[in-house]
């Protein structure tokens, strides 16, 4: 028989109060019970919290046909439009994940890594000249969105449109408020006329990139999709998104989860010497003296431990949000209320003492082949698990590691040792205090 849930907090009001001032590390601290699932009032809808790694995968992958996406995804729909991340489960979206996945392949990915290497290179020219002070967090957001869009688009967005990065961060924070309301409220963001300018301005900068890629000869994301309608593969009767949408969708899921990783990997380093030392080991053991090149990045295995252990601490996607369907009742052995929302608290599973040995410390070396093995399966999932698991894992973990490969041995990233993120919750996880630099040579 099914069980009943535990009520973690029945004073509704203070529920949403925590979790809309904190939607980072209110529901890791609801889940840290004994129970698998814990529930939380709000004051118009049930909230399921769990950071249990058997009841993620439930709602993920063997029960995942009892779940929708939540009302944040309706939100977000409204602003990027209908493509890949946005859509529901079913055959529309089985149709565009065919569509999109060659992309990623094997193949086409040695293009990208070679893309990836070059934009590193090349980035030198944006570093601030030696010893002046500079933002770290802003260097390397602008480094994030260019190799991201060398890659979607075959050139640089950032060079015509440099309120890019800005715009984009502000419209996500706006999102955001709006997604961790759990009230059922209108959308009303894109009426103000602030948000409307900063999501045309968006719009715009993306039409007229689409524009120029799918004019030029290089590989890249929009010319890929066109390239697929064209092959008539597709099923007509099915609904096929816009180039436009799938480019806006690819960019909301890959821009900001990969700049803040990329980011604290080097807030980590600064804080772990020892770390950086190993690092530094490793990229003069397979370098050495020759050019960076994609054969160099598939063999630095403790520079990947180092990503990974940092999307550990730092899941970008610290949380993911599903709805349960309105005919169902019984999920995890337990009953649960139709159409309420299931938070899988990521950050809380990540940081799990139950799971993990010393958990609030930074440990690359967990991560390294010959120690990675875990005590319970699923406890690492920053990228999601199932279906709809992330499609630019390797794509991220790749652009992080170019950069490392180019410039751990050559330069140091100085952060005053004083330094401590604030984090704020855009609808992946995002930085509010700049992060004070100076770069010097080795
Ligand atoms: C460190 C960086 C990244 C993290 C932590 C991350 C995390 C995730 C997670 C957790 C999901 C699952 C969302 C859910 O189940 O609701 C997801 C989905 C997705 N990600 Fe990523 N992501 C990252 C980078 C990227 C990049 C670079 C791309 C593309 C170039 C990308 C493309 C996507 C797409 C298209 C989906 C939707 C897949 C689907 O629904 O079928 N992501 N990501």
């Amino acid at each position: 028989m099914a069980k009943k849930i535990e009520i973690y907090n029945k004073n509704s009001w203070l529920n949403l109060f925590h979790l809309k001032q904190n939607p980072i590390e209110y529901p890791s601290k609801v889940a840290l019970s004994n129970n698998p699932i814990v529930s939380i009032k709000l004051p118009h809808n049930h909230v399921y919290v769990t950071d249990n790694p058997d009841c993620m995968h439930a709602c993920l992958v063997s029960e995942s046909t009892k779940f929708m996406k939540s009302e944040g995804n309706q939100i977000l729909k409204t602003l990027v439009g209908h493509g890949i991340f946005t859509m529901e489960d079913g055959p529309d979206w089985v149709q565009d994940k065919k569509r999109i996945m060659p992309f990623f392949h094997k193949e086409s990915f040695n293009t990208i890594l070679n893309n990836f290497l070059k934009t590193s290179i090349e980035f030198e020219n944006y570093f601030p000249p030696l010893q002046s002070k500079c933002n770290l967090d802003l260097l390397l957001k602008k480094y994030t969105l260019q190799s991201s869009s060398q890659a979607l688009f075959g050139m640089d967005i950032s060079k015509d449109y440099p309120y890019f990065i800005n715009y984009l961060d502000s419209i996500m924070f706006t999102i955001n408020q709006q997604y961790y309301s759990f009230l059922k409220l209108p959308l009303k963001a894109p009426f103000y006329p602030k948000f409307r300018k900063k999501l045309d301005y968006i719009n715009y900068a993306i039409q007229d990139l689409m524009h120029d890629s799918l004019h030029s000869d290089r590989t890249n994301f929009a010319y890929h999709l066109l390239n697929s309608q064209n092959q008539n593969q597709l099923n007509q009767s099915l609904y096929i998104p816009s180039i436009k949408d799938e480019v806006m969708n690819m960019l909301i899921a890959s821009f900001k989860t990969t700049s803040i990783a990329h980011i604290m990997v080097w807030v980590l380093l600064n804080k772990h010497p020892q770390v950086l030392k190993r690092v530094i080991q490793e990229l003069e053991q397979v370098i050495g003296k020759e050019n960076v090149e994609v054969q160099h990045l598939y063999r630095l295995k403790y520079c990947r431990a180092v990503i990974l252990e940092t999307l550990r601490l730092y899941p970008p996607a610290y949380n993911l949000v599903r709805k349960i369907k309105p005919n169902i009742n019984e999920f995890f052995n337990y009953e649960v209320e139709p159409n309420a929302l299931i938070i899988l608290a990521i950050r809380g599973l990540h940081r799990n003492p139950k799971y993990w040995h010393k958990p609030l410390e930074f440990i690359p070396e967990r991560f390294l082949d010959n120690e990675k093995k875990f005590n319970h399966e699923h406890i690492f999932i920053p990228f999601g698990l199932g279906q709809r698991t992330c499609l630019g894992a390797e794509f991220a973990m790749s652009q992080i590691l170019a950069f490392l490969a180019v410039y751990a041995t050559k330069y140091q990233f100085n952060i005053p040792p004083n330094f401590t993120p604030v984090f704020k919750p855009t609808i992946s996880l995002n930085i509010s205090n700049s992060i004070p630099c100076k770069i010097q040579l080795f």
